[in-house]
């Protein structure tokens, strides 16, 4: 038995508590941010909202505090949007510790002074100076994984016994898992997937979608190699397996299919949309600059198109 800590009581973390109490751990949630699922986690069910289903009844919740993170964890998972991840990279540094990280997380952050792209494993280390980080990324929708429909993820990180030791923690019958030493070519295929299924959603019909997700491939590899990953990584649960999922449903995928019909991403998200996170989006607006300036825009079309639909607010051109 293990006693794990997940940090962020959203759809993921609260869904993430499922597979690590069915492998017999002691599991803690934390929520650090929203009040709404402040609320449900500390409710005497633990009904959660946006997953519609009760946790476990042996998950157990905290109040966010320093002195929680002091406690004796053995894994520590980091389930919050990328908004969030300056703010928990700054609370761990204090800690100082060596607890196993474990971030669910996906995204890229883009430094302007450096001019340069970081993973979110990069940004932790590099700028919070945390060590012992593994990454879990793949095709995983939360309300699935909550319903313990069978769901495959994988583990990246260059030391790979760190990885299936988290691996050993937290799998199940449901919950399998695969590892990776390609941190950066999972990290930026699962992170880039949102952008490309925004772009598949934008087909009309399924002929044009597959085309769509076709080229969409390439462009992924392309993006992987630039950033060192390994091309093979395209192929597996971060790349291929995520992108089937996010362009078969999910906010990412909704908002292309207005913008395929013919709107601006502004009137769509105002008429459609005006609540939801596009999580794309945001990525897009993220590493823009960095793409803008530095990459190659021949190799990439399809992207360059989204950015001019979302940064100027034009038609979505797919063709
Ligand atoms: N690795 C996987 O298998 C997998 C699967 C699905 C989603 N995800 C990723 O997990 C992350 C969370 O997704 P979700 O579906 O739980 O989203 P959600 O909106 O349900 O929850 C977001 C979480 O982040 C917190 N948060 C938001 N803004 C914050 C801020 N500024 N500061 C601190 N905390 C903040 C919220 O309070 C909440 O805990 C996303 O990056 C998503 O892509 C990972």
């Amino acid at each position: 038995m293990k006693n794990i800590l997940i940090i962020g009581g959203g759809a993921m973390g609260s869904a993430f508590t499922f597979p690590c109490i069915d492998n017999n751990n002691r599991v803690t949630i934390t929520e650090p941010y929203s009040k709404r699922f402040i609320k449900d986690l500390s409710s005497k069910y633990k009904y959660h909202s946006s997953l519609k289903v009760k946790l476990p009844k042996k998950v157990r919740f905290k109040n966010f505090s320093k002195n929680l993170l002091i406690g004796k964890f053995d894994l520590i998972v980091v389930a919050l949007s990328l908004s969030g991840i300056n703010f928990i990279g700054e609370e761990l540094r204090r800690l100082k510790e060596k607890t196993p990280i474990l971030v669910l997380t996906k995204g890229l952050k883009y430094d302007k002074k450096l001019n340069r792209i970081f993973t979110i494993s990069d940004q932790l280390k590099k700028i919070y100076n945390l060590r012992n980080i593994s990454v879990l990324k793949g095709p995983c929708l939360a309300k699935e994984l909550a319903r313990k429909k069978k769901t495959s993820v994988i583990i990246a990180n260059q030391n790979i016994k760190a990885a299936k030791d988290i691996g050993r923690y937290i799998s199940t019958k449901y919950y399998l898992i695969e590892y990776s030493k390609d941190v950066v070519g999972i990290e930026v295929s699962s992170a880039i997937k949102n952008i490309y299924s925004m772009i598949i959603g934008a087909g009309q019909n399924l002929n044009t979608s597959s085309n769509l997700f076709q080229k969409s491939m390439n462009e992924m590899k392309y993006f992987v190699k630039y950033f060192k990953g390994k091309e093979e990584t395209i192929l597996g649960l971060a790349g291929v397996g995520d992108l089937y999922v996010s362009a078969a449903g999910g906010r990412n995928s909704k908002m292309g299919s207005y913008l395929g019909r013919g709107y601006t991403f502004k009137s769509a998200k105002k008429k459609f949309m005006f609540k939801d996170t596009v999580e794309g989006e945001q990525l897009a607006r993220e590493i823009a600059p960095f793409i803008l300036k530095k990459m190659s825009k021949k190799n990439i079309p399809l992207m360059m198109n989204l950015l001019k639909a979302i940064l100027k607010n034009k038609k979505l051109k797919i063709n």
